[in-house]
């Protein structure tokens, strides 16, 4: 997938952005507050239908407006498509291809990812950017992922009200077996999922960090328990909380460096490094599953990073062939291998640089 045209309307500092982007390198620079982040989350946002930067809409929608909307045009193996989105008071509308969708028709129609000055998190944070890490690359390579998990997540809402209510609770049983069984295909698609991946994390996280990284799944259940037995063992406490402790909602990915877990050891530079090889691992291999591009935005990639750590996560990224929207502060402080398209912004209004 390249996207070719971009337009984008009330969102945030932008009010009327419209650029032709170029299908491998493109720049936006300028000033603190001029508006680049806000010009990745546009794009971000039609590939995903939410901010990656887990803003509430109305924080999307530039002050005074009701709506905002963003509109690109999409080159698909050589077919074009529109992909149109709307948020205001009605909520989400999207629009792919002509036909309605929701944020998973975004997500197949524009596959992204994104590092920004947060990227440190996926190593730092908490286990659910890592689960949404494995998430996304499933939803691309493995058939059926997407319906799968709102299987799972509809009989774990289930569960989780039959554990509040003591009239309900008799049923436990009953839909626990459904429970255990979407559970375990979950668990065994990311498995599959990790398993394809792991010589591409492995090979990335090597050139980007010059030291070996290991990744353990860990399946959000006692190992070496079925996940009967744990469900079984973890009812009283699960009626306590209210709420099932044990399923893959509850899986991470854990991070080893030098043997040791990365995020208590590397520092916040090395966190980034390795968060930029996941990322980027993540994306070769959708891209190798699905045979198109990736649109991949770098937000302001030298943050944090020494010169000899940037020329490394910029010669990765390049290497994967993906179209790049890349921010810098200035116009030529990012070294690209051939001369990029360069966007200047000032003020939320973005212009092509001749
Ligand atoms: N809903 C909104 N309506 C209007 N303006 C907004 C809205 N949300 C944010 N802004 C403004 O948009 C401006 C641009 O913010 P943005 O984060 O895109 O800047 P930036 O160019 O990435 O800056 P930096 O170099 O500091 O990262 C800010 O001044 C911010 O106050
Ligand atoms: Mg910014």
């Amino acid at each position: 997938m390249t996207i070719r045209r971009f337009k984008a309307e009330r969102f945030r500092c932008l009010t009327s952005a419209d650029v032709e982007l170029a299908s491998d390198y493109n720049v936006v620079y300028g000033d603190n507050a001029s508006g680049k982040t806000s010009f990745l989350e546009a794009l971000a946002y039609l590939g995903r239908g939410k901010s990656f930067r887990g803003a509430p809409t109305q924080a999307l929608i530039q002050h005074g407006c009701k709506n905002f909307v963003l509109f690109g045009r999409v080159d698909k193996g050589g077919r074009e498509i529109g992909v149109g989105v709307e948020n205001g008071p009605d909520g989400l509308a999207a629009r792919i291809d002509n036909e309605s969708g929701g944020a998973s028709d975004l997500a197949g129609a524009l596959p992204l990812q994104i590092i920004d000055p947060d990227v440190h998190n996926l190593v730092a944070g908490g286990p659910e950017q890592r689960r949404r890490f494995i998430d996304w690359i499933a939803f691309h390579v493995e058939h059926g992922y997407v319906e799968l998990w709102r299987q799972f997540r509809r009989a774990l809402k289930q569960r989780n009200a039959g554990l509040r209510s003591p009239a309900m609770r008799h049923s436990l049983g009953a839909w626990d077996a459904e429970y255990v069984r979407l559970s375990k295909a979950v668990d065994a698609a990311r498995r599959r999922t990790l398993e394809s991946a792991s010589d591409v994390l492995a090979r990335q996280s090597e050139n980007l960090l010059e030291g070996g990284i290991s990744f353990e799944y860990s399946q959000g259940w006692a190992s070496g328990l079925e996940l009967e037995e744990a469900l079984a063992s973890s009812v009283e406490r699960d009626i306590q909380h209210g709420s099932t402790q044990t399923g893959p909602h509850r899986a991470d990915l854990k991070l080893r460096y030098d043997e040791r877990q990365a995020k208590r050891l590397v520092s916040r530079g090395q966190q980034k490094l390795l968060a930029c090889s996941m990322v980027l691992a993540a994306t070769e291999v959708v891209q190798d599953a699905l045979g198109q591009r990736v649109l991949l935005l770098l937000d302001d990639p030298a943050a944090e990073l020494d010169r000899a750590a940037l020329a490394r996560l910029l010669d990765q990224s390049f290497g994967l062939g993906c179209q790049l929207v890349a921010t810098s502060l200035e116009k030529n402080t990012l070294n690209f291998p051939q001369t990029p398209r360069r966007f200047h912004v000032e003020h939320g209004v973005i212009s092509a640089v001749k």
